[in-house]
């Protein structure tokens, strides 16, 4: 599975490895359909850039079965209008809990791809799986990691609130619509919390999780420990996931550059157990990513230990064996990621070409 834009995938014909999710969370375009020319209009006018395709070495398998993520968007879409009595948010977010429990603790190529409109259904549900997986690292019991996967799931929920074409709007917004913007986890928090499915803490998640260590956050400003530790979980797992994930008007950053970003915020941005924890259920190069290696030969990522962070187990592309390569063992390291040119996707499964200015580098 490999991610690439959306112009190549057409070009090739290539099959989708991963769902795309529309305005309400559900399945728009199923894993398995053939991309071609007649999809390119449609993808484009929903603010698709980019989709996961099958090819390459690895099988990834999705970390969260469909159905469940179906299931929590339906839920929040359901308290977005006012209806949580109708939900039962425990036993949604245990059967994400069981998926993230069958992770073995490292959160792995959870992006999905989605509509513009779609965004927040997604996103939540990943912020909540991040949680989660967050505060297994820090040895919570379930009913702890509930609480947290419950605020993870409800964080955004305010933005529900806020009209679409602000919320969905790609360039930069007037004071007005910022301020608006920046009052979701106002609104949000007022949504729910009295309810009895909602606890003081994960209610505290949805109020403040853009409240950042040295009080540069908002709605309050609030510092160090004055801000709810969940809800610094909460804002290490949104800032983690907004980032590694396209929207409309920009593509995704390299996981890599965002996992060295967020690692470098401990004590200005976030508690830096927190971050510690972030550490042990995130790696810098996800299953399925492209490396070039110090041999300066291109590799997929097969699987990640978080001891050793930047030495994954890979194939080589050019190893007609599929031999698996522990680069800590082999003494390599990663030089690189590669990102896909179109040039390069036909010949994903033979030796990716090596560009001549890093042929004769020392
Ligand atoms: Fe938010």
């Amino acid at each position: 599975m490999i991610q690439v834009p959306v112009e190549i995938a057409l070009k090739s014909g290539a099959k989708l490895a991963k769902p795309i999710y529309g305005a309400s969370g559900q399945i728009l375009l199923r894993d398995g359909v053939v991309l071609d020319k007649r999809y390119a209009g449609r993808l484009q006018s929903l603010g698709i850039q980019s989709v996961f395709i099958e090819g390459g070495k690895v099988k990834v398998d999705e970390p969260i079965a469909a159905e469940v993520r179906i299931k929590a968007a339906r839920a929040l879409s359901s308290v977005g209008r006012g209806h949580i009595n109708k939900v039962n948010l425990c036993s949604i977010v245990s059967e994400i809990l069981e998926d993230v429990l069958s992770l073995r603790g490292i959160v792995d190529s959870l992006s999905s791809i989605s509509t513009y409109d779609g965004y927040t259904y997604t996103h939540s549900v990943e912020v909540c799986v991040i949680a989660m997986s967050i505060g297994l690292q820090l040895g919570y019991k379930r009913h702890t990691l509930l609480e947290l996967g419950i605020g993870g799931l409800l964080h955004d929920v305010g933005k529900l609130k806020i009209p679409y074409h602000i919320i969905s709007k790609p360039g930069t917004l007037n004071k007005k619509e910022l301020d608006l913007v920046k009052n979701h986890p106002v609104l949000g928090y007022e949504m729910v919390k009295n309810h009895s499915q909602v606890s003081n803490r994960s209610a505290a998640m949805v109020l403040e999780h853009h409240e950042r260590w040295d009080g540069s956050g908002y709605p309050d400003g609030k510092a160090g420990k004055g801000i709810h530790h969940f809800s610094a979980i909460c804002g290490v797992a949104d800032i983690y996931n907004a980032m590694t994930t396209a929207r409309s008007y920009r593509p995704s950053y390299p996981p890599h550059e965002v996992y060295e970003l967020i690692l470098g915020l401990g004590s200005t941005h976030f508690d830096y157990d927190v971050i510690k924890a972030f550490a042990r259920c995130i790696v810098p190069y996800p299953r399925g990513s492209l490396i070039r290696t110090s041999d300066l030969r291109i590799a997929q990522v097969v699987s990640n230990d978080t001891e050793h962070p930047y030495l994954p187990v890979v194939v080589f592309l050019d190893d007609p064996e599929d031999k698996e390569v522990n680069l800590l063992a082999a003494g390599l390291t990663v030089k690189s990621a590669v990102t896909l040119e179109e040039k390069e996707l036909s010949l994903l499964n033979r030796q990716l070409p090596v560009p001549a200015d890093e042929r004769c580098a020392s």
